[in-house]
């Protein structure tokens, strides 16, 4: 018994190394990268070092390219503000697919937008940056329903009396009802909506956790085992029947009133293609669209607030500069609108940097390569997984002055006239950027304006300055912190 255990156990290892061997071997036509494991790869890094300068470490150390191991599948990184513009602008196409992963398919199906490929995506992705520039600006627009929100959340910041209080849930419920009046309009149920967002939040979280990376690269055993992918697989069916349900109620009032919200919009457009044989108009890419909206617009908006008033806690001389700004333009009037960034540029420039300096999103948007590419004379197939590390465009030396300072002077000019710059791209690039770009830079810009007139944010008593670190996740969050708000003049 002895003998035979001296031999299998030898005779496992060795095959084991040469599984290994092979492995690497493999490997070699891709972009170097850091060691991989056996089997894993790098998967350990993205549940070990879950931190936002991972990736920028292995940035400054393999350069504007290189492969990380998904298990056995290659994730392309291209970092810096170079490879980003050569490929993802110069040669958009080429990458314009999203990552299809066993997770992603399971969960989603291929419908909506962020996840959907082809004819698909296409169509939905033309239709939502249609709408929403129909839905956005204007006195009847959206930015109309986004300063009644602004005001509102000015109104329960007052409610605090100057005390310390933590505005984390404040202003995740106000730019929530922006979205919800965006989907599904005015009257659809604060609770129900409530319930969609916490389905979400579910099913994001397990992005971060064991679960996810365990399906991705056993897919056939993790489907029939119970744990965190199962329960985001019902609540993301649980919130799809939700919405479901309010196109229901839409259809039943649709011809009572003009078009109002996304669904109003689509349900026309599906009337106008019910005859279109190949029309990707219908009811599961709606109720997609809608979650992808919520998924995509309320975290990410919410998150640069958060971070734009903990950053004037910290650096008063900035907020100071700011409000006097907006005093000097408008008085004590409080009637500002997105047209009124052009009379504010050292507000607009702090606005963007702040977009900057604290990022908010782990790494740009993952993409597929549609085709055979060749990549700094790497070859990459086709199908290989693609991600831009914005982190390192917005902190890229060669484009900024002072890359991990908060410095506002990175978007003013001489003159001290706001400049937008070339790396600043937040939001992505090439064909798959962000449609939720001018909302969300209609949101942040009027929520601040709006909040700096009305008060001067400062550290609780016994408080020295509020932590900038990063807590991990998809979006990069501010550790929890609580500030006082003190009222400047009238908050009406
Ligand atoms: C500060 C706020 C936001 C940031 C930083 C942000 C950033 C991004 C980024 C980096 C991408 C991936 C782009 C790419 O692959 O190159 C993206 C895609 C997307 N975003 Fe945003 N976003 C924000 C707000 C919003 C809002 C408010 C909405 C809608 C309500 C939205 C809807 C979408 C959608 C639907 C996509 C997928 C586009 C596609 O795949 O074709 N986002 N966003």
């Amino acid at each position: 018994m002895l003998g035979l255990w001296t031999f299998q156990i030898p005779l496992l290892v060795g095959l084991l190394i040469l599984h290994y061997l092979k492995q690497l071997w493999s490997h070699r036509h891709y972009p170097p990268g850091p060691f991989e494991l056996p089997f894993i790869g790098n998967m350990w890094r993205f549940v070990a070092q879950l931190r936002q300068n991972v990736l920028m470490e292995l940035g400054k150390k393999y350069g504007k390219i290189y492969t990380l191991w998904l298990g056995p599948r290659p994730m392309v990184v291209l970092s810096g503000f170079q490879a980003v513009k050569e490929w993802l602008i110069g040669h958009s196409e080429d990458f314009s697919d999203r990552t299809e992963t066993p997770f992603l398919k399971a969960a989603l199906k291929g419908k909506g937008i962020i996840f959907a490929n082809g004819h698909t995506w296409k169509q939905q992705r033309h239709f939502g940056v249609v709408t929403l520039r129909k839905l956005g600006l204007g006195r009847r627009g959206m930015e109309h329903h986004i300063i009644e929100e602004a005001q509102q959340l000015v109104e329960t910041f007052a409610d605090e009396k100057g005390q310390p209080f933590d505005p984390s849930l404040p202003i995740t419920n106000s730019i929530s009802e922006v979205i919800r009046i965006v989907a599904f309009g005015k009257h659809f149920p604060k609770e129900t909506f409530q319930k969609q967002g916490e389905a979400i939040r579910c099913f994001l979280k397990v992005f971060s956790t064991v679960s996810h990376g365990l399906y991705e690269m056993f897919p056939w055993i993790m489907k029939h085992l119970p744990g965190l992918h199962q329960k985001a697989f019902s609540t993301m069916d649980e919130a799809v029947l939700l919405a479901k349900k309010e196109i229901q109620n839409h259809k039943m009032h649709q011809t009572q009133y003009e078009p109002q919200d996304f669904i109003d919009f689509y349900l026309l457009q599906m009337k106008k293609d019910k005859d279109c044989h190949n029309s990707a108009y219908n009811e599961d890419n709606l109720a997609q669209c809608i979650l992808e909206l919520m998924g995509a617009g309320i975290d990410t908006t919410s998150t640069t607030l958060k971070w734009a008033l903990l950053l004037m806690v910290n650096h008063p001389e900035i907020q100071d500069k700011v409000q006097k700004e907006i005093e000097d333009v408008f008085g004590s009037s409080c009637l500002i609108c997105y047209q009124d960034r052009k009379k504010l540029p050292y507000t607009n420039a702090v606005i963007h940097e702040i977009m900057r300096y604290r990022y908010i999103l782990m790494f740009g948007g993952p993409r597929q390569t549609i085709k055979d590419v060749n990549l700094y004379g790497f070859h990459i197939p086709k199908g290989t997984i693609i991600v831009p590390d914005m982190v390192t465009l917005l902190t890229d030396p060669e484009q900024w002055d002072t890359p991990e300072e908060f410095n506002p002077n990175h978007f003013l000019d001489k003159d001290g006239q706001f400049i937008i710059r070339e790396a600043f791209l937040p939001f992505g690039a090439g064909v798959r950027v962000c449609i939720g770009e001018q909302l969300a830079h209609i949101q942040i810009f009027i929520f601040f304006t709006k909040l700096l007139s009305a008060f001067t944010f400062q550290l609780p008593e016994g408080v020295e300055r509020l932590s900038e670190e990063i807590v991990p996740g998809l979006t990069l969050q501010p550790h929890p912190f609580k500030f006082c708000a003190i009222p400047r003049c009238s908050t009406s």
